[in-house]
């Protein structure tokens, strides 16, 4: 066993902290006051290589592995988890799937832009009325003639409004259940697919989330992504993925939780000393420390086996419940350390805190984490 980044790894990590620390951290708080989009700083992310990490260097990516990917998505939301669900969306819920279940044909058209980040992806599977319960869908998809009709409304979409390209899910088969669903790329400009409104947001505020509509949507046959009725698998092995993306955004959010509250302790004083000479306050930081390293051990365990093509469904949700709630803990206990400074907008704790809650909801609540990890010991 081997607790130490490779050379590569750490160059990688020097690399993206100086991106975050040096560009994204700037307009960070005027962004998500603004809720605007972080164009510039994606546009600079595809440009590093970080919109198609492990992406086949034959498709425009970057070759790299699992860990590597979750250094830069931590990095990247260590300063703004905005930025980073950005990145992790197109990397792991959008190249991937394209990669791991398109024909060369899709591969070529749509998973090349996407990786050098010339172009931005989505993924809907989450509507109006099914959220946890996925394969409860209502979006049908009608093949007519050689063309599929899509029909419905996706909810939740991260990207949704800046996205060019959008993986969706729909019944071929309404009948089926969750053997009746496929998955289908497709674009924004095509005819009766329209963006719907921003949703107004507690956190992640610079990143954009909308609904989407599909009405007798036309799309190819070639757009289907792999086999008709195989969509709901395709979906869940894709978030499985995912859920690794999130668990490096959750820790990124803890780290910078943490990294901020030890800098703001070792310089505010009481009591005629600074706040981490008390011990109330450093056990604080123990348990803060403790969390987040066990939790980002368990999410490179989770890479380290989707790396080594191993099943790792029941590590990856273990890695995000331990991160999404290490998450929302350090973030809390952030603002606590900093007291009133820190419920006000002055310091960057009060953004990370409202940040964390949303990883303890999307690709999956910690109730379904749960339940994927329950499932898993006693059938
Ligand atoms: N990999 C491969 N196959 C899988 C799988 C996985 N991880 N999980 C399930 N399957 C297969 C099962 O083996 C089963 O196959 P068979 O029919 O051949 O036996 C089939 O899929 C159905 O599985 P279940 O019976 O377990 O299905 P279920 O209806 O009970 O639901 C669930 C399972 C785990 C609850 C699933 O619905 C789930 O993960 N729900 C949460 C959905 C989610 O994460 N949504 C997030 C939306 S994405 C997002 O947040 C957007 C964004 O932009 C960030």
């Amino acid at each position: 066993m081997d607790f130490m980044l490779t050379e590569e790894q750490k160059l990688i990590q020097q690399t993206a902290r100086e991106f975050a620390e040096n560009e994204v951290a700037k307009d960070a708080a005027e962004r998500d006051q603004k809720e605007e989009f972080p164009a510039a700083h994606v546009k600079k992310m595809g440009e590093l290589g970080f919109m198609g990490m492990m992406v086949s260097p034959e498709y425009g990516g970057g070759g790299m592995d699992t860990i590597s990917y979750t250094i830069v998505v931590e990095e990247l939301s260590r300063i703004d988890a905005s930025v980073g669900v950005v990145c992790s969306v197109n990397n792991s819920l959008v190249c991937y799937g394209l990669e791991a279940f398109g024909s060369e044909e899709i591969k070529q058209k749509y998973l090349m832009p996407l990786a050098i980040g010339e172009k931005l992806g989505a993924f809907c599977l989450s509507e109006p009325g099914s959220g946890s319960d996925a394969s409860s869908m209502k979006t049908t998809a009608e093949l007519r003639g050689d063309h599929y009709v899509l029909n419905g409304t996706k909810n939740w979409i991260t990207n949704g409004k800046n996205a060019d390209y959008y993986l969706i899910t729909a019944h071929t088969d309404p009948t089926a259940g969750n053997r009746g669903i496929s998955v289908f790329v497709v674009e924004k400009t095509f005819p009766g697919f329209t963006v719907g409104q921003k949703e107004r947001k507690l956190g992640i505020r610079s990143s954009d989330t909308v609904s989407v509509t599909l009405d007798e949507c036309r799309v190819s046959q070639e757009n289907l992504l792999g086999e008709e009725r195989q969509g709901f698998k395709i979906a869940m092995k894709t978030l499985d993925g995912g859920r690794i993306g999130i668990s490096a955004q959750a820790i990124g959010i803890a780290q910078g939780s943490l990294d901020a509250a030890l800098q703001y302790a070792r310089e505010r004083k009481q009591f005629g000393k600074p706040l981490a000479d008390f011990q109330a306050i450093q056990f604080k930081f123990a348990d803060m420390a403790t969390r987040i390293n066990a939790a980002r051990l368990l999410m490179y365990q989770a890479a380290w086996k989707k790396d080594h093509k191993m099943s790792y469904s029941i590590e990856a949700a273990m890695a995000k419940v331990a991160a999404s709630e290490t998450a929302v803990f350090a973030s809390t206990e952030a603002v606590q350390i900093h007291g009133g400074n820190g419920y006000t907008k002055d310091y960057p704790v009060e953004r990370f805190m409202r940040d964390s809650k949303i990883t303890e909801i999307y690709e999956g609540t910690s109730e379904i984490q749960r339940l994927v990890i329950g499932r898993a010991l006693t059938h």
